[in-house]
């Protein structure tokens, strides 16, 4: 496409395909070959795959599941959460973290977010202990770790184990380490636009404590020690091997990948510096990686709208905090969470990918400006 074009045509929210281009040989090949060795489930690639992942993230152990919803509810079995504990959590999330506490019979209970981060305020999280509490999920919204050595603190004193629902911050660093190896368990999710992304469904649960791994990688497998050894009750929870193939192929470009989204966020940040909007803040002893850019915008329907006039995409994440949705509202009081309930009204994310050009950025930025002036 020439420059004009480009101009006027429709942005990406997500370039997939540019990424595909660029890794289509690799995806090709790796695809072939569990074609031909034809071990759809449990093949080779995919303790392959965690050997990769378990070096990325500096974790002891690395199980891939099916899914990032299945890792947090593999986590929480492997725990041994039962009917009648409580989860500290935030409401501002993609539902799955909360469903699989709920799915488990669980409550969870809801911590409001720093406005600035939208991360859990790992302030407010000692007043939410209860004796009936299991365990404290934080979320890395965005792309960046929340305040987890307070928060592991606070879990250290009660007992407790903390697990990282990372599903969004695959790579992400804070204070040297990586997402993922910072508490108990650390969750990601492969869903195709995440950092790092399958080409279906896929996600892997992270821990260095020898006993949850192995808990877990017998929950996915309907709780089997041994072939029809059932020692506990599971879960289909496998990670197809042809989805273990793909996120391997991608891994020779997760490293630069993972810089341009860096890279990206901080133009971002400073292309929008002035705007009559609010970029949200990275703390200083961490980095984002950006599994959303997403910003605080004033009259946010109206600057979509105008947006999607201009050809950019624009995405929601998310317009209603967990309180407040039907499946939810009972555990708790709608009303609390003030800072979950504003951010709800105003979060709006804007297209990133490693592959976003600097030339479409300048554009979804001047299309930004000139809705924000209108
Ligand atoms: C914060 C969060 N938790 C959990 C999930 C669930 O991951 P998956 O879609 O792989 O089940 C997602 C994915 O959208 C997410 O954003």
């Amino acid at each position: 496409m020439n420059a004009p074009d480009r101009l006027h045509s429709k942005l990406e929210f997500i370039d997939l395909k540019a990424q595909y281009a660029a890794l289509r040989d690799e995806i090709a090949q790796r695809m072939q070959r569990v074609l031909d060795h034809g071990q759809f489930i449990m093949g080779p690639e995919v303790r392959e795959l965690e050997l990769a992942l378990e070096a990325h993230t500096g974790a002891k152990h690395c199980v891939t599941v099916s899914s990032g919803t299945e890792a947090l509810l593999i986590s929480m079995m492997a725990l041994g959460l039962k009917p009648g504990d409580e989860v500290v959590t935030t409401p501002f999330t993609f539902a799955a973290t909360a469903e699989t506490i709920v799915l488990l019979g669980a409550k969870p209970v809801w911590v409001d977010i720093e406005p600035d981060t939208c991360n859990i305020d790992a302030a407010q999280v000692a007043a939410a202990i209860t004796p009936r509490t299991k365990a404290i999920m934080p979320v890395s919204l965005y792309g960046q770790v929340a305040d987890m050595d307070e928060i592991n603190a606070v879990a250290a004193k009660h007992g407790l184990p903390v697990i990282e629902d990372a599903a969004q911050s695959f790579g992400a660093r804070y204070k040297g380490r990586r997402s993922n190896n910072l508490s108990t368990l650390g969750c990601t999710s492969f869903f195709p636009s995440k950092p790092l992304g399958c080409y279906g469904d896929g996600g892997a649960i992270f821990t260095s404590d020898d006993a949850l791994a192995q808990a877990a990688r017998e929950i996915r497998v309907h709780g089997q020690s041994a072939r029809y050894t059932h020692t506990r009750v599971g879960v289909g929870g496998r990670m197809d091997t042809l989805q273990c193939a793909v996120v391997l192929a991608k891994l020779g470009r997760l490293d630069w990948e993972l810089e341009r989204r860096r890279a990206i966020g901080a133009r971002y940040h400073e292309l929008l510096a002035g705007l009559p909007l609010q970029t949200l803040a990275v703390r200083p002893d961490r980095d984002c990686v950006w599994g959303q850019y997403t910003v605080r915008v004033p009259r946010r329907e109206q600057v979509q709208a105008a947006l999607a006039t201009a050809g950019i995409p624009t995405a929601v994440h998310y317009p209603r905090p967990l309180h407040r949705q039907p499946a939810y509202e009972h555990f708790g009081d709608p009303d609390a969470c003030p800072n979950a309930l504003a951010a709800a009204g105003e979060v709006m994310s804007l297209p990133m990918s490693a592959d976003l050009r600097p030339a479409d950025q300048d554009r979804v930025v001047a299309a930004l400006a000139a809705a924000l002036a209108a």
